[in-house]
């Protein structure tokens, strides 16, 4: 099966598209904690967006914030293959296109933020050489607009990872 790795070519629409539909498959969703279509719209203007395409279709992307350059620090927010497209390599492929793309434009440390309980997340950064560097904790509020608490019980604490590049 041949994987192709493209960058900031994705549209708008099919980015929208692409977290709605695979949002069930985060442990958990994005939709819990974030307004997807304001998410999607925060990547499309900010970030760096990695692609795999199988065929055309898009079938993983990971997206990262390089924009402070003179900090020399960019982060990760996301990074997603779709299911039947797993444990063949494709987010290591991505993450590895990231951080050459990060050293390549004088950036020198990616952070990024992973759930305790995202195994699989764990492995691929750990991998990649990332380090665990704290953990971030939050507590969640009753919406005072009276929308009631969202559910983010896997959410309340997440491990900060660093890689020095
Ligand atoms: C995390 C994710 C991007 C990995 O994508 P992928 O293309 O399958 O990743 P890779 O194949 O490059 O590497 C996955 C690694 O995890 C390992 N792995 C798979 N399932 C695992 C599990 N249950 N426990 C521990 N490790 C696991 C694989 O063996 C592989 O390690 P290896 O290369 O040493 O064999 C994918 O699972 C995903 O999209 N998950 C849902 C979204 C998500 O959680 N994103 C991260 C948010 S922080």
């Amino acid at each position: 099966m041949d994987i192709s790795y493209k960058k900031n070519t994705i549209s708008k629409e099919v980015l929208k598209n692409f977290l709605i539909q695979n949002d069930k498959f985060f442990i958990t969703p994005l939709s819990e904690g974030l307004c997807i279509l304001d998410y999607a719209e925060k990547i499309y203007r900010n970030a760096e967006i990695f692609e795999a395409y199988c065929n055309n279709e898009l079938v993983g992307i990971l997206c990262m914030y390089a924009n402070n350059k003179l900090a020399g620090y960019a982060y990760i927010t996301l990074i997603m293959v779709i299911p039947n497209f797993r444990n063949r390599k494709i987010a290591s492929v991505l993450m590895n296109n990231a951080v050459n793309y990060a050293k390549e434009n004088g950036f020198f440390r990616i952070g990024l933020n992973v759930s305790p309980y995202n195994k699989t997340a764990i492995k691929l950064y750990e991998n990649n050489g990332f380090k665990f560097k704290k953990i971030y904790m939050e507590k969640s509020m009753k919406n005072p607009s009276g929308g009631g608490e969202k559910k983010r019980e896997n959410n309340e604490y997440s491990f900060f990872c660093s890689l020095i590049i």
